[in-house]
């Protein structure tokens, strides 16, 4: 089905139709993302692009899991999947030894911070209905965002998600995993 998940609009009438199709929701994957250019330095990044790309990035899952809510709680065991990025560990940029160290691109390393803390609120709150939610970094895979230079295959990159989207009760929620390893906040 047609989604923007920067539109209150086209997210209302998504979740309408899944409605129509079904009375619960097992798991909602947050994939979508948008990349700044990365050229930028970020004192000349305009702000129009930061906020661009926070609405898909940030604003983005926050709209998409509102809406969901009823769906999952009404699975019993709902999982919200959260694709996040290396590059949103404040601990691994402030790593001289880290490999993206160097990539300091102001809005998608902040969007995917700001990604992190909204993980950690919403399985916090979403903790007494059973629903967990987690945050997976692909690592730098090979897909459209960077012109497929990446060194991982889109199917090493989907096991963490796959995973964590069919988490049994006693999984974690409020984590932030690189395939099974945790990442440092
Ligand atoms: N590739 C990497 O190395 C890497 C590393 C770390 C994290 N990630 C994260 O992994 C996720 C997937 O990225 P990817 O590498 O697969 O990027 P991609 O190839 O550029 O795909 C991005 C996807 O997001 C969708 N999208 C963008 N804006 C949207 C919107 N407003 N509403 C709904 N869908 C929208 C795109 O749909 P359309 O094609 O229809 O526009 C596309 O399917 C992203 O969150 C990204 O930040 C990727």
């Amino acid at each position: 089905m047609q989604l923007d998940v920067t539109s209150d609009e086209s997210v209302t009438s998504a979740i309408a139709e899944l409605r129509r199709q079904t009375d619960h929701l097992d798991a909602l994957v947050n994939n979508a993302g948008v990349a700044d250019s990365f050229t930028h330095q970020p004192f000349e990044e305009p702000i129009d692009v930061v906020k661009a790309v926070y609405e898909v990035n940030t604003f983005g899952p926050i709209r998409m899991t509102q809406a969901a809510l009823p769906l999952l709680k009404a699975s019993g065991a709902g999982r919200v999947v959260m694709l996040s990025s290396e590059l949103g560990s404040l601990q691994a940029l402030l790593d001289p030894e880290n490999q993206f160290y160097a990539i300091n691109a102001l809005g998608y390393n902040s969007s995917k911070t700001a990604l992190n803390a909204v993980t950690v609120s919403f399985a916090k709150a979403a903790a007494p209905f059973g629903i967990k939610v987690n945050a997976a970094d692909p690592d730098y895979t090979k897909t459209d965002m960077n012109g497929h230079s990446g060194y991982r295959t889109v199917e090493q990159a989907a096991e963490a998600p796959v995973r964590l989207a069919t988490l049994g009760p006693d999984g974690p929620t409020a984590g932030y995993f690189f395939d099974d390893q945790t990442l440092p906040w």
